[in-house]
């Protein structure tokens, strides 16, 4: 998909078809309002006049993600249609604004980023598996701007269209099947990113490595199953220096079943989704090169399958993690959080970073407390929970910060060994889960360590907004804007 900016006028422009916006249910100015008053056009509506080749969308005002979601009512709207090139309204800075000033001028360039997002977000969709697929035919977006120079605005464009394509990436490795999509194959994916980009490195090291590291957490949990597990480690240098070095950890369960602890079958089903968090390191890495962030750059990805079997690892077990920490194993169906506490050790030791964040789809008790979509930012430093926040939540991202509390700390006590891997009844369970990683963060890094639980709006059953159902690359837009925000 290509964005076009045009400095003509609108109406000079010839495209398969044209977006008009209408603010709230402000008909007035629309040059259409007796067909749209016939149409019975309302706030919220979308109203499709093929004669006239016009879809009015309702906004109820210009911000970023209004935009996305308007531009998904597009896509959705125009789905069945042949349409090559389209034309999206005029982008101005809103009438709150000065014209010319640096925030007016920011508002424009979100207001395309926001944009180009939505384009590629809603457009995507998953065919490997269909005989017959529904792509999406739009070719050319024509763009319009006022109070901002071709420069910035084609680069604000762009770099939607980058953030995007890296989600929609993500989603391709969370959607793709259980038997395919093994730890071996996430290792073969990430080589290929360091192939694509030469700011790119990529190391993988399977089990003998692991064992070298007395990465015993994340040995336990592959035990039963047929694949290497595979430590990916990829490095995002910048071409100058770099201002701060940021790793990040991703959960990589190409599978998990819960191990004996096994889950019910309904509640099996869709756990290909639990490599969502290695998956959105990757295109992090991804993103990051393309659009050469200033910053170095850590992917850790631990990817394994949790699996059943004569040798799987079982409840009662205590096991010598990498740290020395000993671990009492309750329930094999946590164990993001076992291959976590290694992945995080081994971070802190080899790469040593000013930022660790941590992504996984570690517990259902994240989905219960805050739905389908939004994620729960977990930590020891209040300031940088709130700060990541606020500037992920830029991208349309749903985060919210979750904070310990003292009485919360001896639930993960074990009577055997120096933690448990699960507090019985899970109560409180995502700050729990979070807590069990906080035993694996060195006092160094209790201040640059975040959480993210990804548990809910990693995969849908249903589309929402610019979802899809299934994977939705979440994770990646939120620490791209982060970082790009910092
Ligand atoms: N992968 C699951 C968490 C999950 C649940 C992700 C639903 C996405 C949707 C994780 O490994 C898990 O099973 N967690 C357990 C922890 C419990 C045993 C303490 C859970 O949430 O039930
Ligand atoms: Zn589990
Ligand atoms: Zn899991």
């Amino acid at each position: 998909m290509n964005f076009i900016v045009t400095d003509r006028d609108a109406a000079s422009v010839r495209t398969d078809y044209e977006i008009r916006f209408v603010i709230d249910d402000d008909i007035e100015a629309s040059g259409d309002k007796e067909i749209l008053t016939l149409m019975g056009f309302e706030k919220g509506s979308v109203c499709d006049l093929p004669n006239s080749r016009r879809l009015y969308v309702s906004i109820k005002d210009t911000a970023p993600e209004t935009l996305r979601i308007a531009i998904s009512k597009v896509i959705k709207a125009l789905g069945n249609h042949n349409i090559k090139s389209i034309k999206v309204p005029r982008i101005s800075s809103p009438a709150s604004s000065v014209g010319g000033t640096t925030t007016a001028i920011q508002e424009i360039e979100a207001a395309l980023s926001a944009i180009a997002e939505s384009f590629v977000l809603s457009s995507y969709s998953f065919d490997e598996y269909k005989k017959e697929s529904k792509p999406c035919n739009i070719e050319e977006v024509y763009v319009s701007v006022t109070g901002c120079d071709r420069v910035s605005a084609e680069a604000a464009l762009k770099r939607g269209k980058v953030i995007a394509e890296a989600t929609n990436f993500v989603r391709d490795i969370v959607n793709e099947v259980p038997q395919v999509y093994t730890p071996e194959r996430m290792a073969a994916d990430a080589q290929k990113l360091a192939e694509t980009y030469y700011s790119v490195k990529c190391e993988t090291k399977g089990k003998d490595y692991l064992k070298e590291q007395n990465m015993n957490a994340f040995l336990a949990v592959n035990q039963a199953g047929p694949h290497e597990p595979q430590l990916i480690h990829l490095t995002y240098q910048p071409r100058g220096d770099s201002e701060k070095v940021i790793c990040f950890v991703g959960k990589g369960l190409t599978y998990d079943s819960g191990g004996l602890s096994l889950k019910p079958s309904n509640s099996m089903y869709t756990m290909k989704s639990d490599k969502s968090g290695a998956a959105a390191a990757m295109g992090i890495i991804k993103a990051a090169a393309e659009l050469e962030l200033p910053y170095e750059i850590h992917a850790v990805l631990g990817a394994t399958e949790n699996m059943v079997g004569s040798g799987a690892y079982k409840p009662d077990d205590v096991i010598r993690s990498r740290s020395g920490v000993s671990i009492e194993v309750n329930n094999t169906d946590a164990e993001g959080r076992l291959v976590l506490c290694d992945c995080l050790s081994w971070a802190q030791d080899e790469i040593k970073p000013d930022y660790l964040i941590d992504l996984a789809t570690l517990t259902g008790a994240c989905v219960v407390g805050l739905g389908d979509y939004t994620a729960g930012v977990i930590g020891n430093n209040y300031d940088f929970q709130v700060e990541f926040k606020k500037k992920a939540g830029l991208s349309g991202e749903n985060y919210t910060v979750l904070e310990f509390n003292d009485h919360l700390r001896p639930l993960i006590d074990s009577k055997i060994a120096d933690v448990r891997n699960s507090v019985p009844g899970g109560m409180g369970g995502a700050l729990t889960a979070g807590l069990f990683l906080d035993k694996f963060i060195k006092d160094d890094y209790k201040d640059k360590w975040l959480h993210l639980d990804i548990a809910g709006p990693a995969f849908g059953s249903d589309a929402w907004g610019y979802n899809p159902a299934g994977g939705t690359g979440a994770g990646v837009r939120g620490c791209i804007y982060w970082m790009l925000n910092r």
